[in-house]
């Protein structure tokens, strides 16, 4: 079983290492306000690192896990206040900071890009993974087993696949809670009261029939539509308002969104 560190203890890292916390040998956690570290650290059965200097000397993985703005000062500080073991791991779920602005300010190739999503924290996350090449066979198999206990991974073949995949698999928890909050509030309008446990079924179940029946999502979506019948009416109002598009553009921003992020942690290096 692998050690474990956090710099940062927000959202995302929560979500992600929660699941975690009966798969690890040890549990590091380290943020400036420490307040965020110590609770993480307490629910993990791990302990909070309060100052850098600290650093233990036995971390397999350490993830990075603040904000990408704060890249700079926070792995500054780190490389010169903590002694870093060789065999570590670095684990980077930093959103547009590329595997090669990582292998440059560790001065190494034992290096990982993830990208997490928050249902992570229910253990039905996505996770996009992207492996420098100085990680071995062994240490991956370890890391994929402690992801995996937050959901689903999925390795990318390049940093181009890893920032379109992550347009869908990590903004889109985002989509979907903003599409239950429009048929929430279209409920709202027509007089229902409780609609929180209505639409969060309704996503629930649907869910569970995508993963659990051998049909394809065109096919489930015909099953629920007869001709001329009230579906199709509300299908064909969406396809006329030109819906597939309106997705698809939104995908492509976002992609495009992540490729300058990605430019721009590669000017910023220079
Ligand atoms: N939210 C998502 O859905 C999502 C999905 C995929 C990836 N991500 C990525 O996950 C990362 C964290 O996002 P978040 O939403 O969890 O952010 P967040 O809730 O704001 O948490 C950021 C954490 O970073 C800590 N921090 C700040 N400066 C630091 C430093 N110098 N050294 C160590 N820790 C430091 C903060 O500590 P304090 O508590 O002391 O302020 C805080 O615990 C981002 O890089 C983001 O791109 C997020």
């Amino acid at each position: 079983m692998a050690k474990l560190m956090t710099l940062g203890a927000g959202n995302m890292a929560s979500a992600l290492l929660f699941p975690m916390r009966n798969s690890l040998e040890g549990f590091y956690a380290f943020t400036p306000s420490v307040t965020k570290a110590a609770e993480l650290a307490k629910t993990m059965g791990g302990k909070c690192i309060e100052t850098l200097d600290r650093y233990p000397k036995d971390v397999d993985f350490l993830f990075l896990a603040f904000k990408p703005q704060q890249f700079d000062q926070a792995s500054n500080e780190l490389l010169e206040k903590a002694k870093i073991k060789e065999s570590t791991v670095i684990v980077s779920m930093l959103a547009g900071t590329p595997l090669e602005v990582l292998k440059e300010k560790f001065n190494s190739d034992r290096v990982v890009r993830i990208m997490p999503n928050t249902p992570c924290t229910t253990g039905k996350g996505v996770i996009l993974t992207l492996f420098g090449a100085g990680v071995n066979d062994e240490e991956k198999k370890e890391l994929l087993f402690l992801l995996n206990t937050a959901g689903m991974t999925h390795d990318c073949e390049s940093e181009d696949q890893f920032d379109a995949i992550t347009a869908v698999t990590g903004s889109g928890p985002a989509y979907i809670f903003e599409y239950a909050r429009q048929m929430a509030s279209y409920l709202e309008s027509v007089g229902v009261k409780e609609t929180k446990d209505l639409v969060a079924q309704l996503f629930l179940g649907t869910s569970k029939l995508m993963t659990d029946s051998p049909l394809d999502f065109e096919t489930l979506r015909n099953n629920v539509t007869s001709k001329k019948g009230v579906t199709y009416e509300a299908l064909e109002s969406f396809k006329a308002d030109k819906w597939e598009e309106l997705t698809h553009r939104g995908l492509q921003k976002n992609l495009k969104r992540s490729l300058e992020l990605r430019e721009n942690a590669l000017k910023l290096r220079k």
